[in-house]
């Protein structure tokens, strides 16, 4: 369980009490377990037993150092989307040739650095090839690219959010199997790229295994033909692995690993390394967002409860409609009543939907599962400061990044412009 209740019934993560939190550290805070994150990779990774592989984390999904470090001391590798998340990778301690460089509009100087490192590139179009071929040239370097097939699985049969399905034929994202014949046709003909991968990624918070693995036996009947042209060395069949956010979710991790081991041992491809790129299913049951409650609100027949946190902190809600439990952090014995909890930003989309929960008798609560796409989509909307965050090993609090000051956001605004 990634949060407990220690016996005097305060909730718990990785052993400390989040009371002991907020005394050192400012709310909202994301509160991270470290070892629980380690262990959460290591598991995954037992999961290929004797199949060659690479578990690329999703940096998108949690971009702090320490979570990275935990995660590269297990062997992970990354998978990222910007220049500057290739900068923080390696200097988390990822090797170049664990890093896969994803993304549809990638920046010149972008694709420079990724051939200087010599990571792999992830294409998303036809036309990118050439890009990178021409920019191979300049550099008098040759750049190892995979190519991002965009299976065009019905969106209906991925059963998650329409804004977190990717591969879908509507998608801007990856090359349409229709496409292929060009792309390695634009591979083939240039000297200064080596195809060394084939990759997909069919979307996010999958929570059952079939979507998945119908898009890896495509991908892997693909990769059999154009590994008699190119030798290549992986095949990536993304991230996507879905976490139970409290509606339940039918498949592990390890499931979606072990079944698409079969495929591809079942196609004859156990020679090439499998890779993943999951994000979420590392990292989100193992943070919180610890936040306090500002103040109650009666109007009508709705009860608010006002906290500190929120849509710039924790933005999936606003923009996914996704639903994060929210609870309390010390027992109350107040009897519960719905309520509609609420953040400070002068949004009506700034809320985390209805909750049961003690009338009175807690100042702190924590929305449960936030340790993935929660700070690194934070903003200072409304001139609020960034979150804290606090790190959690070996049974304490390992290392705290303060809160920013709000007065440095009204300090930088004024001077914009001036
Ligand atoms: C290309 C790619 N790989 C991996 C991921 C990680 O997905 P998840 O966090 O669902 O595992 C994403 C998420 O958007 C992605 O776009």
């Amino acid at each position: 369980m990634p949060t407990l209740r220690d016996a005097a019934g305060t909730l718990t993560l990785g052993g400390v009490s989040l009371v002991d939190v907020a005394r050192v550290a400012e709310t909202p805070s994301y509160v991270y377990d470290l070892d629980a994150m380690a262990a959460e990779a290591r598991e995954l990774r037992e999961a290929f037993g004797s199949q060659r592989h690479r578990v690329c984390f999703a940096v998108k999904a949690n971009s702090a150092g320490a979570v990275l470090r935990a995660l590269a001391g297990q062997g992970c590798g990354a998978d990222v989307v910007s220049g500057a998340e290739l900068v923080l990778a390696r200097a988390c301690g990822v090797p170049s040739d664990a890093i896969v460089f994803s993304g549809v509009a990638k920046l010149g100087r972008e694709i420079d650095f990724a051939i200087a490192e010599g990571v792999t590139i992830q294409v998303e179009s036809v036309e990118e090839i050439g890009r990178i071929a021409e920019r191979a040239s300049d550099l008098g370097a040759r750049a190892r690219i995979s190519i991002r097939i965009n299976p065009a699985i019905d969106s209906a049969a991925l059963a998650t959010h329409a804004n977190i399905a990717t591969g879908h034929d509507e998608a801007k994202f990856g090359v349409l199997v229709a496409d292929l014949p060009a792309a390695l046709d634009a591979a083939s003909r240039s000297d200064r790229v080596s195809l060394v991968g084939l990759s997909a990624h069919i979307g996010s918070q999958l929570t059952d295994t079939a979507a998945y693995v119908d898009a890896a036996r495509a991908l892997f009947a693909i990769a059999r033909e154009v590994r008699q042209a190119h030798p290549l060395s992986f095949v990536d069949t993304g991230g996507g692995f879905g976490i139970d956010y409290g509606a339940g979710c039918g498949a592990r991790p390890a499931d979606f690993v072990r079944a698409v081991c079969r495929e591809l041992a079942h196609q004859g491809l156990g020679d090439v390394a499998l890779y993943v790129e999951p994000g979420r299913s590392l990292v989100a049951t193992h943070g919180v967002l610890l936040t306090r409650v500002i103040q109650r609100k009666v109007s009508g027949d709705q009860r608010w409860l006002m906290i500190d946190a929120g849509m710039n902190d924790l933005l999936r809600p606003a923009l996914y409609q996704a639903r994060h439990r929210v609870v309390p952090v010390e027992t109350s014995g107040a009897p519960c009543a719905t309520v509609r909890v609420v953040g400070p930003v002068c949004e009506s989309s700034d809320d985390f939907g209805a909750h049961d929960l003690p009338e009175g008798g807690f100042s702190l609560a924590a929305v449960l599962d936030a340790g993935a796409y929660g700070y690194t989509m934070a903003s200072r909307y409304n001139g609020r400061a960034l979150p804290a965050e606090v790190f959690i090993s070996g049974g304490r609090i390992a290392s705290i990044t303060a809160r920013e000051d709000w007065s440095a956001w009204a300090g930088d605004r004024a001077r914009a412009g001036a």
